[in-house]
């Protein structure tokens, strides 16, 4: 199991925003986690990035304990942040905010290379290098977001919401470079979403989360049948 994350429990001063979730993502695999505004799913990514400490549970990575790391040690071993809400520095340019992710690397060639990389996925950032990020549409500064948090080269990405203001039209961008990232880079991924019909579309195994627990878990095709999902996270009338 490439991440395993053990009954993991965090709080808010009280708060309780986790309560003893178990979650797995296989290597090679897209999980996502899906659930309503609030439910604590920027907090899990958080906890896993090292952001957030727990009270209790523990966080495994490629076979080691990661939670009580710092998040830079934990970014080391190859865990990528696509953050919610983008977090870029919208004064400075995309190759900057590419650069930006790759603060701790030390290999010229190797930043090159990756910034190359990146350029070939995704053609618009070449074309938009020069250009402040604050002017990019909000897809494109989207796949920024995810551009630079993939600078690290990670072998796991977590995607915080990234089709959360989005046209219809770009969210079905962000479904395409989610596979691409999958299946070309070979990148796992645990994706978070609110929007539970893309999230589910392009996940291999999904996890319902409401209210700081795991309510459902299950294969896309199960969950997309599930009467409660179909209800309260697909907006069908049954
Ligand atoms: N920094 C914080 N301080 C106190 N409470 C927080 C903080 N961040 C989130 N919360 C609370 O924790 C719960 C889970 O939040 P969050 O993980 O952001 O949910 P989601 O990403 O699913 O919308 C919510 O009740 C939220 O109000
Ligand atoms: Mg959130």
């Amino acid at each position: 199991m490439l991440l395993h994350i053990k009954e993991l429990t965090v709080h808010y001063e009280g708060a309780e925003a986790l309560n003893n979730v178990t979650v797995e993502v296989e290597e090679g695999s897209v999980v996502t986690i899906i659930g309503a505004n609030g439910a604590g799913k920027t907090t899990l990514l958080r906890a896993i990035s090292g952001l957030e400490k727990p009270v209790s549970g523990e966080i495994w990575f490629k076979g080691d304990r990661i939670d009580g790391m710092l998040s830079e040690a934990i970014a080391r071993k190859g865990i990528g942040h696509c953050p919610e809400g983008r977090r870029l520095f919208p004064f400075m340019t995309v190759l900057e905010n590419l650069k930006m992710g790759a603060y701790s690397q030390k290999n010229r060639a190797g930043i090159e290379e990756n910034i190359h990389n990146i350029y070939k996925r995704f053609p618009i950032l070449k074309e938009r290098a020069r250009q402040k990020a604050g002017t990019l549409s909000g897809g494109e500064q989207q796949m920024l977001a995810i551009g630079r948090a993939l600078m690290g080269r990670p072998i796991l990405l977590l995607l915080d919401e990234p089709s959360l203001g989005l046209s219809p039209l770009m969210v079905n961008e962000i479904k395409n470079i989610v596979t691409t990232i999958s299946k070309e880079m070979m990148v796992s991924i645990l994706l978070i979403e609110q929007n539970s019909r893309m999230a589910l579309s392009v996940a291999d195994y999904g996890y319902v989360l409401e209210t700081g627990r795991v309510r459902l878990q299950d294969k896309p095709e199960s969950l997309m049948t599930n009467d409660h999902v179909r209800k309260a996270y697909l907006g069908e009338e049954l």
